[in-house]
């Protein structure tokens, strides 16, 4: 894989310096500044071609230096051999029609849609509850070794019945805009045949900003850009709010579903929100807002507005590459 230099960047903008500098001479100087860095190019030159694999920067270092406020993972101690984290971020409940839902998961599988009534009876009829995610990764190691965090963010379909038993409740997540340049977790989502995207986040090591001055209590902003222009986006806005529009054991079950794209493997990402990030004196707050979203399996920009969902820290432990198959009856008592 082609990889950045010092001199690599030291070369291109020589160049750029020369022209620069050659310009705003006056004539008589002119000759000897452009023998200048004529020398000096082809001493970078040389130099980038002898000394290239010592010079290489570990792709880490181009990514934003990144300070993050989050709270360390409260359970690496307590699971060492396990793959543990802390997942910092937003959830929220995005009502799409029942019919929508039905194009947008694929034929094969069905919509448990009395297991997600069973724990909202009053959802609305004809509605299905997509969810999205916006979070932040820290601290994620297993046996003693941590990667980089990094931010991913999509909408997911909970309550798929991918083992037609008509019982076993799965989420399908297709697609995650996940921190350009984390080769790690980008490989780690590809591996499920999740179309990953490579994005840019906003804030880019943190959860979500806070918004000064805003007419509401407790607003956040989340944003994030895929690389490639125009694949993909999402933002979020949310605010604190009081109304208890669904009850937190419906986001504890949904985050807690077994995970899958292509439906070869499934994740098994068990999140506590019982642990010292969730509770006091960190809480875990109600809040109602707006999410815009260019992101497939939706075609074109959707927006929701007055969404409710919660914004909160959890740890989690995560089983990786299981046999979706192996969940059957998952979470039953
Ligand atoms: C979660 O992220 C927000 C935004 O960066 C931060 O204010 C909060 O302290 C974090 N929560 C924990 C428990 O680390
Ligand atoms: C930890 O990992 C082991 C081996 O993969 C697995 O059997 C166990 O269920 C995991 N622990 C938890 C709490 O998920
Ligand atoms: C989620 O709720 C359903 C009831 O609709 C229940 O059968 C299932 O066991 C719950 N799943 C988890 C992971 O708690
Ligand atoms: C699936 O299970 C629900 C609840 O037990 C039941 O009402 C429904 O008729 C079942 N659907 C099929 C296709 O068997
Ligand atoms: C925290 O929640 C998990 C399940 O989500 C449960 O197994 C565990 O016993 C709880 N721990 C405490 C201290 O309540």
């Amino acid at each position: 894989m082609f990889s950045w230099t010092y001199l690599d960047v030291a070369l291109l903008c020589h160049p750029l310096f020369a022209f620069v500098t050659v310009r705003q001479t006056k004539m008589r100087n002119k000759q000897s500044n452009l023998q200048y860095f004529a020398f000096s190019f082809l001493v970078l030159f040389v130099l980038r071609y002898a000394f290239s694999n010592y010079f290489a920067l570990p792709s880490e270092l181009l990514l934003p230096v990144c300070n993050t406020v989050d709270q360390p993972n409260p359970i690496a101690s307590i699971y060492p051999n396990n793959a543990t984290g802390t997942l910092n971020g937003t959830i929220a409940v995005l009502p799409i029609s029942l019919k929508l839902a039905r194009q947008l998961i694929p034929p094969q599988y069905g919509i448990l849609e009395h297991a997600y009534r069973a724990l909202l009876p009053s959802f609305p009829k004809g509605m299905y509850p997509a969810i999205v995610q916006a979070l932040h990764d820290h601290e994620v190691q297993a046996f003693g070794y941590k990667i980089e965090d990094f931010t991913r963010t999509g909408i997911e379909f909970p309550f798929v019945d991918m083992l037609n038993d008509n019982h076993t409740s799965f989420k399908w997540a297709p697609t995650l805009l996940m921190t350009a340049g984390h080769e790690i977790a980008l490989k780690g989502a590809e591996d499920y045949g999740t179309n990953t995207l490579p994005a840019t986040f906003e804030p880019g090591c943190d959860a979500y900003r806070s918004v000064p001055n805003s007419k509401r209590a407790g607003t956040t902003y989340f944003g994030a850009r895929s690389l490639e222009a125009g694949a993909a986006s999402l933002s979020t806005l949310f605010s604190s709010t009081e109304e208890e529009m669904f009850p937190l054991e419906f986001f504890k079950n949904f985050t807690n579903q077994p995970t899958f794209a292509d439906g070869k493997t499934c994740d098994n990402m068990i999140r506590l929100f019982n642990t010292s990030v969730s509770t006091a004196p960190n809480r875990i707050e109600r809040v109602k807002g707006t999410v815009r979203a260019h992101i497939y399996p939706f075609s074109g920009e959707q927006e929701w507005r007055n969404v409710y969902g919660l914004r909160l820290d959890t740890s989690f432990i995560e089983n990786n590459y299981l046999s979706c198959e192996s969940f059957r009856g998952y979470g039953d008592p």
